[in-house]
């Protein structure tokens, strides 16, 4: 199943100090996504964001607010995301030790526009996509990740490519209309490349919101991506 390209500017890039106009800024340059970086300093090396901020950030955008948890015990903080307006609660496989429960009490969360929230499932570098095989059916997303999680700014992993394949195979199989998201080093550079393997989903920090190329053109860097990313599909 084809699903329209979707980009999703990660705020990990954003200025800290004016979160809510670069939220302001990324909604009318026409981010599909805002992709929140939560870290909590064990799972990953940073510390980043928390409900607190996803509820002030909520009401200055009514785009997906897509929130990526690099944390321990996930589970212990999904009510508070979904509380604070999270429409889009990914967990990392690695970090889930009942990764079947974590993903249905996910989806068993309302969120503030009254549906239910939707479940991700991220793998980093390293993780085989035999990890998720037996859970596909409850994810509404699966997050390959092209660099290790952490940080902003990093190269893209080529080497998870052929994981982007496998995946849209089993998705497709499946008759799932699963979302395929790459997150890490994806620029309009390299989208193409993603795009080509099956990923429909692109996340993008330095890419969209530091990118020279564009000029820090935050409109610009986001349609790049948009055409390129649709143009490799199509072949
Ligand atoms: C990394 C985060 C990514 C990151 C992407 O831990 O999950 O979302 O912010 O940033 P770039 O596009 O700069 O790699
Ligand atoms: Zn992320």
């Amino acid at each position: 199943m084809s699903l329209p390209v979707v980009i999703a500017p990660s705020l990990l890039s954003a200025d800290f100090a004016r979160l809510g106009e670069e939220v302001a800024a990324l909604d009318a340059a026409g981010a599909d996504w805002l992709h929140v970086d939560v870290m909590d300093g064990r799972f990953v090396p940073n510390l980043t964001i928390g409900p607190l901020v996803v509820e002030a950030l909520r009401p200055r955008t009514r785009r997906v607010l897509d929130c990526h948890l690099m944390i321990e015990e996930p589970e212990r903080y999904v009510v508070e995301f979904a509380r604070a307006g999270a429409d889009i609660i990914t967990v990392h496989v690695e970090a889930c030790r009942h990764l079947h429960r974590n993903l249905q009490q996910i989806r068993g969360l309302t969120h503030h526009g009254g549906g239910r929230v939707l479940a991700g499932v991220s793998l980093n570098p390293h993780t085989p996509v035999s990890a998720v095989a037996h859970v596909l059916e409850l994810c509404d997303l699966v997050l390959v990740m092209s660099v290790n999680p952490g940080f902003g700014g990093q190269r893209f992993i080529p080497q998870v490519r052929p994981k982007v394949r496998e995946l849209r195979a089993q998705i497709d199989a499946l008759g799932l209309a699963t979302r395929l998201q790459v997150d890490g080093g994806v620029t309009a550079d390299n989208v193409h490349e993603v795009a080509s393997d099956g990923a429909d989903a692109f996340v993008s920090g330095s890419g969209v919101l530091r990118s020279e190329q564009f000029g820090r053109d935050y409109r610009a860097a986001i349609a790049a991506m948009r055409s390129r990313a649709e143009a490799a599909r199509r072949r």
